[in-house]
């Protein structure tokens, strides 16, 4: 009996060696069959107790033998397998031209803000931000729309949270940070506040739920109508070219008096009239004026000693002008047929 243990231990040391494969399931099988906790290695050495006692040694070391043979065919096997599929992979041609790496394009409202803001930073206004998650009072209480004003119907709002006080929306403009800086800032405050916007509107070619503004504000001691004339002839002459015009409306703003809408005259026709500027050469492209004494005072700031200017514009607007783009929602749907037309702006 003891003796078929050494012949089977001889013949599994024998196919053990001639075992060969390069096929990873086969051996896996061979390693289950031979290493596994009911393989053939484990049944030799189940074999051992019924060797007898003299050839014990002897069997032991015979069947340590073949367990150490099964590891190394394993392992040997193993690294021949991985060895050849690491061959299989390609190796890429390398005097073949480099794939191309498409760059995207800058979408149009990005191009018009950076030109906007370098335009203001040469005049010394630094940008600044305040939160799309807005409270009514910056939105509007600190900007003279008390509760119930009727000015509140000129912005639609989407509320967050109306059981707070003060209430929680989404900004219907960058104004609201108008408010926000004044608080916590003194004078001389120039700055420039790009950011999203919200409005419940229905989404059409011209109106859209989110947009993009850029608020300015200019505090400081003896600041006149004049200077805001002033920085926006420079701003409309920087952007639309040295011979543009502006002209400014009277208009109304809770936060401003005087306020002012600014046309600037038609840069797309010069003057030959267009369907832009609907033959009168003249395109509205902000609002602006006096910050109201009161919103000074509002915010902490001593009015009979320092005044100021603001003005608000939106992003989309001057892009859609400027591209001739005729309905808002292209600048939002992301389409790269689209964004891509703006790639020259690089
Ligand atoms: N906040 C105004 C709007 O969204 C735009 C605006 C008008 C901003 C006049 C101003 C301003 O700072 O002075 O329609």
């Amino acid at each position: 009996m003891s003796q078929d243990y050494f012949k089977t231990a001889q013949e599994l040391l024998d196919n053990i060696e001639q075992f060969h494969t390069d096929k990873r399931a086969e051996l896996e099988q061979f390693r289950i069959s031979y290493l596994g906790s009911k393989g053939k290695v484990k049944g030799l050495f189940a074999g051992f107790k019924s060797v007898a006692n003299e050839r014990k040694r002897e069997f032991g070391q015979l069947a340590n033998a073949v367990k150490a043979a099964a590891e190394q065919k394993l392992n040997s096997l193993k690294s021949l397998i991985e060895e050849q599929e690491d061959q299989t992979i390609e190796i890429p041609d390398l005097s073949l031209p480099a794939s191309f790496n498409e760059l995207g394009s800058r979408h149009p409202n990005s191009i018009v803000l950076n030109e906007i803001i370098d335009i203001f930073s040469r005049i010394g206004f630094v940008v600044a931000e305040g939160p799309e998650m807005e409270d009514d009072w910056h939105n509007f209480t600190a900007l003279n729309t008390p509760e119930n004003h009727p000015a509140r119907d000129m912005q639609d709002t989407f509320y967050l949270d109306k059981k707070v006080n003060p209430a929680m929306l989404l900004r219907t403009h960058t104004s609201s940070a108008q408010s926000r800086v004044m608080k916590n800032q003194k004078p001389p405050i120039r700055i420039i506040v790009p950011g999203r916007v919200f409005r419940n509107e229905t989404i059409s070619a011209r109106a859209h739920c989110q947009f993009h503004q850029v608020e300015g504000l200019y505090i400081d001691e003896n600041v006149s109508f004049a200077d805001l004339k002033q920085t926006l002839l420079y701003f409309a002459q920087e952007m639309y070219g040295a011979n543009t015009k502006i002209r400014l409306r009277p208009s109304f703003f809770p936060f401003t008096e005087p306020s002012a809408e600014m046309d600037v005259s038609c840069f797309i026709c010069n003057g030959k009239g267009c369907n832009i500027c609907k033959y009168t050469n003249w395109v509205e492209i902000l609002g602006c004026g006096m910050v109201d004494p009161q919103v000074l005072e509002n915010c902490g700031i001593d009015s009979t000693k320092y005044s100021g200017f603001a003005f608000g514009m939106g992003i989309e607007r001057i892009g859609m002008l400027r591209y001739s783009i005729d309905d808002i929602r292209l600048l939002f749907e992301n389409d790269v047929r689209f964004l891509k037309q703006f790639d020259s702006a690089f």
